[in-house]
């Protein structure tokens, strides 16, 4: 295989975990905002009702569930970064990480007078790899390519989940 292949792999599979909770909290994300309903000095909510403790929860297990499985796949396949206990660690962090950078670019967004839902190209794709990629970095670093790949691959990949799970809630599958 060449490098290049190689390094987006490696980098897909390093991030997984992050875009596995993300999409986690907006499939069983419901009821009880983070914020309580607060709203900041502005006059605006603190983060909105798109962001519930069931899927900040939600969004960190998956996340720590997704990386223990995939620690648990790679061993001795030379994809491998280290052992199962790693990529617990790694899948939980990468998971809180994505909880708080969701959060954080909800509050901006608030902020920026943007409505709960209301698009903020980019914003919305980046913020949850941002904070996933800071907290993952107490245990790992990807390589520079590594980040590069995962910086410009996620807007797309993420848009792509998003219309999945909307054509799915279209047929009225319950998951
Ligand atoms: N969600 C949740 N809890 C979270 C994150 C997401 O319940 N911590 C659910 C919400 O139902 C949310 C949906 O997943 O509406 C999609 O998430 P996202 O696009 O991040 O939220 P938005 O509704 O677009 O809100 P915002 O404008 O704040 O980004
Ligand atoms: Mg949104």
């Amino acid at each position: 295989m060449t490098s290049i292949i190689l390094i987006v792999i490696n980098a897909l599979l390093f991030i997984l975990p992050a875009y596995i909770g993300n999409s986690s909290a907006a499939l069983f994300g419901h009821g009880k905002p983070v914020d309580g309903g607060r709203v900041w000095s502005d006059g605006k909510r603190l983060f909105g009702d798109g962001k519930t403790w069931l899927g900040l929860f939600a969004g960190v297990f998956f996340a720590f569930a997704a990386g223990t499985v995939e620690g648990f796949l790679l061993q001795n396949t030379g994809f491998e970064i280290g052992g199962i206990e790693k990529y617990a660690v790694l899948g939980f962090l990468l998971g809180a990480g994505a909880m708080v950078g969701d959060l954080a670019g909800s509050f901006l967004k608030r902020r920026l007078s943007f409505e709960r839902g209301q698009k903020a190209p980019l914003w919305d794709q980046l913020n949850f790899v941002l904070g996933a990629l800071v907290f993952a970095g107490l245990v790992f670093i990807p390589s520079w390519p590594e980040l590069l790949v995962i910086l410009i691959a996620t807007p797309g990949i993420h848009l792509l989940i998003n219309w999945i799970g909307h054509e799915l809630k279209c047929k009225n599958v319950p998951w």
